[in-house]
């Protein structure tokens, strides 16, 4: 069963305005109060059941600007879905999304376009169009816009290739020609295309080898640290989850059931998290 989204009411734009029901809750491990201008997700008591399946059962998340929180937990336990959520592609039974402060869950469409905008996605196996080139995969929402001319849009794609250490002839490459490695980074350009502040990774490393997935690594790291760009990166590598995380949550059941920094993850006595990071750890 896919759940669409009901039709939406026509826009308001005084709704991309933070809602004021909105109230910052200081991000979990920090003492300092929350920063209305650097927090950039906030997930409210997000409750999602498709039929008797209880996906999310009351989840609360924080993600500041500059950040990157990794969202660890097995297969079916919610992750891509919780993603759908904050890209307001699946709207939570209960409970609120924010991005920035701005409601996404049940809000118009045009709201949604704008934020969408916003964020980068980075989809689990990369999601390329596989009838178009790269240059054309990259300029194809900015195509879609109508914004930007073309010389504009050739010099965008250049420089985001550039970004993610390619060079600007695999422009021309169809996705068939790219090795994985290369498709993760193409991907990887595309989401940036529009400079977004938020960028959002669905296993970015999965199926790479450990010398290409730490290049990736290093490219999620070089757009925090250039571009404070907010991230979740939901990943079953415990390699790569270390390698990017300020922050990690493991979601299970429905629920976060652990939370904490680096430090907390591998200090952990949380038979859950325990395994997960001894199972992958030694090479599973
Ligand atoms: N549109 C949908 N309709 C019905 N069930 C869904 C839908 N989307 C997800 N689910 C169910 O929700 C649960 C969580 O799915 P999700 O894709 O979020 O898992 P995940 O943690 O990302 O798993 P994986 O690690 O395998 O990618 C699964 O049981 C899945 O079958
Ligand atoms: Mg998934």
């Amino acid at each position: 069963m896919f759940r669409r989204r009901n039709k939406r009411k026509s826009s308001d734009p005084r709704e991309l305005a933070p809602d004021p029901r909105w109230q910052p809750r200081p991000a979990s491990g920090r003492d300092r109060p929350p920063d209305p201008d650097n927090r950039m997700i906030d997930l409210e008591d997000v409750h999602l059941s498709f039929g008797d399946n209880t996906v999310l059962g009351g989840i609360w998340l924080e993600v500041d600007r500059g950040e990157t929180l990794v969202v660890m937990g097995g297969s079916g336990q919610g992750k891509s879905t919780i993603l759908r959520i904050i890209l307001g592609l699946l709207e939570p039974d209960s409970g609120r999304a924010y991005v920035h402060g701005v409601n996404v869950s049940h809000a118009a469409q045009e709201v949604l376009d704008e934020v969408r905008r916003q964020i980068g996605m980075v989809f689990q196996g990369g999601a390329l169009f596989d009838s178009l080139t790269v240059g054309d995969n990259l300029a194809f929402r900015l195509h879609e816009e109508k914004k930007h001319d073309e010389n504009e849009i050739d010099d965008l794609v250049v420089e985001k290739l550039s970004f993610v250490d390619l060079e600007p002839k695999v422009a021309n490459l169809m996705p068939a020609e790219l090795s994985g490695g290369m498709r993760k980074r193409v991907a990887l350009a595309r989401a940036i295309m529009g400079s977004p502040k938020i960028v959002l990774y669905d296993e970015p490393t999965t199926g790479l080898d450990p010398i290409t997935a730490e290049t990736i690594t290093a490219l999620i790291n070089k757009l925090r640290d250039t571009q404070s760009v907010a991230s979740i990166v939901v990943t079953h590598d415990i390699g790569a989850a270390l390698a990017v995380g300020d922050r990690f949550a493991m979601l299970k059941d429905g629920d976060i059931i652990f939370e904490g920094d680096a430090e907390e993850v591998l200090a952990t006595d949380n038979p859950d998290v325990r395994s997960f990071i001894d199972a992958r750890m030694a090479g599973a």
